[in-house]
C-alpha cells in the first residue's frame, strides 16, 4: 500500500506546491518512487518528462478518488498530493486520507499564526518552515520567532527549507536535462526527513544516482532536532 502524504494549509502562497515537487524529485533521487498529484483547479498538469516521479491530475473530485484508489494499490510508491491554499473543506477531506501532512509557512507572523491554527485542527500534521531566509542573520531571526511563537509545537516543526530560486524549475511544464545542484541537495534533504517521518528506512535503498545512501546519510538527532511524535502518523 502506498504512503500517501498530503502538503496543506489554510493559506496561500506558503509554497505547498514546491514542496510538493521538491519532495517527490527528492525521494526519485534517493530512489523511491513517488507521485505527484494536483489538486489545485487553478494550476495546469505538468509533464512527467524529465522528472524523478510522475505526475496525476486530481483536479475533479472523482479524478481524486480514483488516483488515490489506484495508489492504495501499488506498494512501496509515494503519492504527495499538493492541495490547494484557502479550501478548508477539502483539507479536511486530504487530511483524512493521508498517512502524514505537511503544512509549509513563511516566516511571516500571519503565516505562523495560520499554522498554529492548522496544526490545532490537524492534530498528524508537521509544520514545514518554507522559503526559509539563507542570510544567517535573517535564519536567526526566523528561527527564534518559531521558538518564540511555535514553541508548543517543536516537536511537530521539520527542518526547514529554504529559500531557492531554482526552485521554479520544478514548477515549468517541462523541466531542464540538468537540474542545479543546489536544488538536487534541497530535495534530497527533504525526501530524507520525510522518509524519516514514515519511518522508512533511509539505508536500504541502495544505489541511486551513482551514489550509494549509506547509514551515515541517516539524519542525526542533531540535524533534526524539533521531531518526531510517532503518534502524530496514521496506523494503516
Ligand atoms: N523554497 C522556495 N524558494 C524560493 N521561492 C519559493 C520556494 N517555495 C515557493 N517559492 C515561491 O513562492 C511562490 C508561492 O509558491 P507555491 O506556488 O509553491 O505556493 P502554494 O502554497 O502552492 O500557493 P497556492 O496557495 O497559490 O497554491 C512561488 O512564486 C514560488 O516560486
Ligand atoms: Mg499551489
Amino acid at each position: 500500500m502506498a504512503e500517501i502524504i498530503c502538503v496543506i494549509g489554510n493559506k496561500g502562497g506558503t509554497g505547498k506546491t514546491t514542496l510538493s515537487h521538491m519532495l517527490c524529485q527528492g525521494l526519485g533521487l534517493l530512489g523511491h518512487r513517488s507521485a505527484c498529484v494536483l489538486t489545485d483547479v487553478s494550476r495546469e498538469p505538468l509533464s512527467p518528462d524529465g522528472r524523478r516521479y510522475i505526475t496525476a491530475d486530481a483536479r475533479t473530485r472523482d479524478a481524486l478518488t480514483k488516483v488515490v484508489d489506484k495508489l492504495r494499490t501499488l506498494d512501496d510508491w509515494i503519492g504527495v498530493i499538493d492541495g490547494g491554499g484557502n479550501r478548508t473543506e477539502m483539507d479536511r477531506k486530504l487530511y483524512a486520507l493521508s498517512d502524514i501532512v505537511l503544512l509549509p509557512f513563511r516566516e511571516s507572523h500571519e503565516d505562523i499564526r495560520t499554522v498554529v491554527r492548522d496544526l490545532e485542527m490537524f492534530p498528524r500534521a508537521y509544520a514545514v518552515p518554507s522559503q526559509w531566509p539563507s542570510n544567517a542573520w535573517q535564519r536567526d531571526a526566523a528561527d527564534r520567532n518559531v521558538a518564540q511563537l511555535m514553541g508548543a509545537y517543536r516537536h511537530r516543526i521539520l527542518n526547514p527549507v529554504g529559500a531557492l530560486s531554482a526552485s521554479k524549475l520544478l514548477l515549468q511544464k517541462q523541466v531542464p536535462e540538468q537540474l542545479p545542484t543546489p536544488l538536487a541537495n534541497a530535495c534530497r534533504a527533504f525526501g530524507r526527513q520525510v522518509l524519516e517521518v514514515l519511518e522508512i528506512d533511509v539505508a536500504d535503498i541502495g544505489e541511486t544516482h551513482g551514489l550509494t545512501i549509506g547509514s551515515d546519510e541517516r539524519l542525526s538527532s542533531a540535524e533534526m532536532p524539533l521531531r518526531l511524535n510517532p503518534t502524530s502518523r496514521r496506523p494503516h
